[in-house]
């Protein structure tokens, strides 16, 4: 299996790397992202981001804007259908907050859709490429509101030959709307951020377009496999997503406040954890950075 831990000792970092498990996930020290967005910076996180496919950074201070620019040092960032999320002004952030105008907790969670397994922009013919969240206030230790990842080219490495065979040409329908719908149904999709987000299909086996490393592309966005009986899509869906959810695949992201992490949506699933919405505070800034049509 390919080992972020080995390659890393043969990588010249222009910056501290811890590695966070062995073979996904780093922290990354010695960047103040607050003065130095340099080409020559973003190239090396940009580096650091394929090789470990999530990254963090802790004690940045970063505004609104340069949370935007940097996002912009990775691609084109994604204004969401879903504009009651858009901060004013600046709409490329989604902000997710569960603060009353006295900034007190309001019992309401932002966003059940991100409890569940996902991956951003999935539900999109130009896929989330890299999203970037910053942590403007944590909830208390040990009260929730963690952030999971898991590592989908692992997933895939671990089929057996016949499954791969199996899905090796499949392709899912991803839609915003089911996902929503079927976690929470709160807040639905309007009739015209419906029409702007209708529902895509993606190949269920996805090669990355810069690491050519093959990767399970699913989540919950994914409704249903094309061609193929709804019920039965249905069940392996499921199938391919449970399978992918293997303890050693698993990056379990503690947060502190004013950390930054920075991750890769084309070979990683990502969820949110609970938290009490009547206690405790928690208020995220996400950007995602669109990348390109999966193959
Ligand atoms: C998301 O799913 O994009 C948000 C994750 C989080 O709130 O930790």
């Amino acid at each position: 299996m390919h080992s972020a831990s080995n390659a890393e000792a043969s990588t010249a970092w222009p910056f501290q790397v811890r590695a966070l498990t062995p073979h996904m996930g780093a922290e990354i020290s010695g960047i103040d992202f607050s003065t130095d967005l340099s080409a020559d910076t973003l190239q090396a996180v940009h580096r650091a981001f394929l090789h470990y496919q999530v990254l963090v950074f802790s004690a940045q201070h970063i505004s609104p804007e340069q949370q935007v620019q940097l996002a912009r040092g990775f691609g084109e960032v994604q204004i969401h259908v879903m504009n009651q999320y858009h901060t004013e002004g600046l709409p490329e952030i989604y902000r997710l907050s569960n603060l009353n105008e006295q900034g007190l907790p309001n019992g309401k969670h932002p966003d059940r859709g991100t409890l569940a397994w996902h991956t951003d922009g999935s539900w999109l013919r130009v896929t989330g490429h890299a999203t970037l969240i910053y942590g403007e206030v944590m909830p208390e230790p040990g009260q929730g509101g963690q952030t999971h990842f898991c590592d989908m080219y692992g997933a895939y490495e671990r089929l057996d030959a016949s499954m791969k065979q199996r899905i090796a040409d499949m392709r899912a329908v991803h839609n915003l709307d089911f996902s929503r719908t079927r976690r929470h149904a709160e807040n639905p999709m309007t009739d015209e951020q419906r029409k702007i987000a209708p529902p895509v299909d993606h190949p269920v086996v996805r090669t990355h377009p810069e690491t050519g490393r093959k990767c399970l592309y699913l989540g919950d966005h994914a409704q249903y496999i094309v061609g193929m009986d709804y019920e039965a899509g249905r069940k392996l869906i499921e199938e391919l997503n449970s399978f992918a959810l293997q303890a050693d695949l698993i990056y379990e992201h503690e947060w502190q406040v004013h950390q930054l992490l920075i991750w890769d949506n084309r070979c990683l699933m990502h969820k949110a954890t609970t938290y009490d919405p009547f206690t405790q505070k928690r208020v995220i800034r996400r950007c995602t950075v669109l990348g390109e049509i999966p193959h």
